[in-house]
């Protein structure tokens, strides 16, 4: 017999099971909402792809400094998140709290990063210059040419494939209905969202629906064109090798550098496996690897650690960012009553995940958005201004 709840119409549909998506059903479910994910396969996405750097500091860039608070927020919450959510399902998170070093290379690499040091210091973020030397004594397997770098002690890591399935059993766990199938289309009834339909037909009614799609948020038929969050798939191609378990640790926190204005990261996993990421690249839906960007990534992280060639090769895979016009998240409700935002992550949805889960349960209960969260409001693209605080 199919339980009570999972044949009650949800009080929320969330459609897109990745991370965000799964992370706003667990805590609306924790609230008491009736919720349902809808996703072909719960828990992939794009963090099947990602690196998992929670970077809120190495990752500054210029005119990101509203985004930097959000990012900031979402660090703070990482270690009761990834404990309760630990003990909520008995999953390890490979949550590491290791730090980020970041490396120059050449004189240009060492200007960008004392340029990158002093903005992270007038914005008043805790980050150490180094010499080469030190940076080596940190990490000797660095290439013996590195010219200086950032120490950042609280820029760490999580597994985000073993969190995405986390998340999956949390979300089992407190109640949530997983629809695995894909959401064809959005169902408007008198203007307000309500529900979806899915690929094999049948209808999924729902109280409000959450659009947490991931880069394909932004082609969901159904949903109005001025609705449509303007959302698109920035590619990124990353490698995965194995580091020996009876040898000392290649490297012990994740190292980072622009090699020839390409930004590179390693991320070294406690499990023994190091990924290697990433390009960028706008070249819409394509998930191809290519050659070019294996050996880009390849060449350029020999060149700072050159003991990584003589590693297994375990794993080239490409995944789709979702990009958005200010490269910050979508959060919140939008001019279709009904229909809810939480996408547009971009570079940022592991590190975003706790509180993006926090804010929209915040919004589903309550029906505002949180102090944190009103710049991220979808309504700032607009064409014209609209208030942010409107029923949901
Ligand atoms: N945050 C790392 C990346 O997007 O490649």
């Amino acid at each position: 017999m199919p339980s009570e709840r999972s044949t009650r119409t949800p009080d929320v549909l969330v459609v897109g099971g990745g991370i965000i998506g799964l992370v706003t059903a667990w805590r609306a479910a924790q609230r008491g909402l009736a919720t349902a994910v809808v996703d072909p396969a719960p828990g992939g996405g794009a963090a099947r792809v990602a690196a998992g750097m929670l970077a809120a500091v190495t990752e500054l860039h210029y005119g990101e400094q509203t985004l930097l608070a959000l990012n900031l927020a979402s660090a703070r919450r990482y270690p009761a998140f990834a404990a309760e959510l630990a003990e909520a399902t008995g999953h390890d998170l490979g949550y590491r709290r290791c730090g980020t070093l970041a490396v120059a290379l050449d004189a240009d690499d060492r200007a960008h990063l004392r340029d990158l040091h002093a903005f992270q210091v007038r914005s008043g973020l805790d980050a150490q210059w180094l010499s080469g030397r030190e940076c080596r004594r940190l990490e000797p397997m660095l290439a013996p040419g590195v010219r200086g770098g950032l120490r950042v002690d609280g820029d760490h890591q999580i597994d985000p494939r073993r969190l995405a399935r986390a998340l999956v059993t949390a979300c089992e766990r407190a109640g949530v209905v997983l629809h695995r199938v894909r959401a064809e289309r959005l169902t408007v009834v008198r203007d307000r969202a309500a529900g979806v339909v899915t690929e094999d037909g049948t209808a999924l009614a729902a109280g409000r629906v959450v659009l947490a799609a991931g880069s394909l948020s932004g082609r969901l038929p159904g949903v109005p064109e001025e609705v449509l969050p303007p959302v698109r798939p920035v590619k990124g191609q990353v490698l995965r090798l194995a580091m020996p378990a009876d040898r000392p640790p290649l490297l012990h926190r994740t190292v980072r550098a622009v090699v020839r204005g390409n930004p590179l990261y390693l991320v070294p996993r406690e499990s023994g496996e190091l990924v290697v990421g990433a390009t960028s690249e706008e070249l819409g839906w394509d998930t191809t690897v290519t050659a070019g960007g294996v050996y880009e990534l390849l060449r350029d992280a020999h060149e700072l650690v050159p003991g990584i060639t003589e590693l297994p090769l375990t794993e080239t895979l490409a995944g789709l960012r979702p990009g958005s016009p200010d490269n910050a998240p979508l959060l919140g409700p939008t001019a279709l009553d009904g229909l809810l935002l939480a996408t547009g992550h971009f570079r940022n949805g592991v590190l975003l995940t706790p509180v993006t889960g926090d804010v929209m349960a915040h919004l589903l209960t309550t029906g505002g958005l949180p102090e944190e969260a009103r710049p991220f409001t979808p309504r700032r693209f607009d064409t014209a201004a609209v208030p942010t605080e409107q029923p949901v």
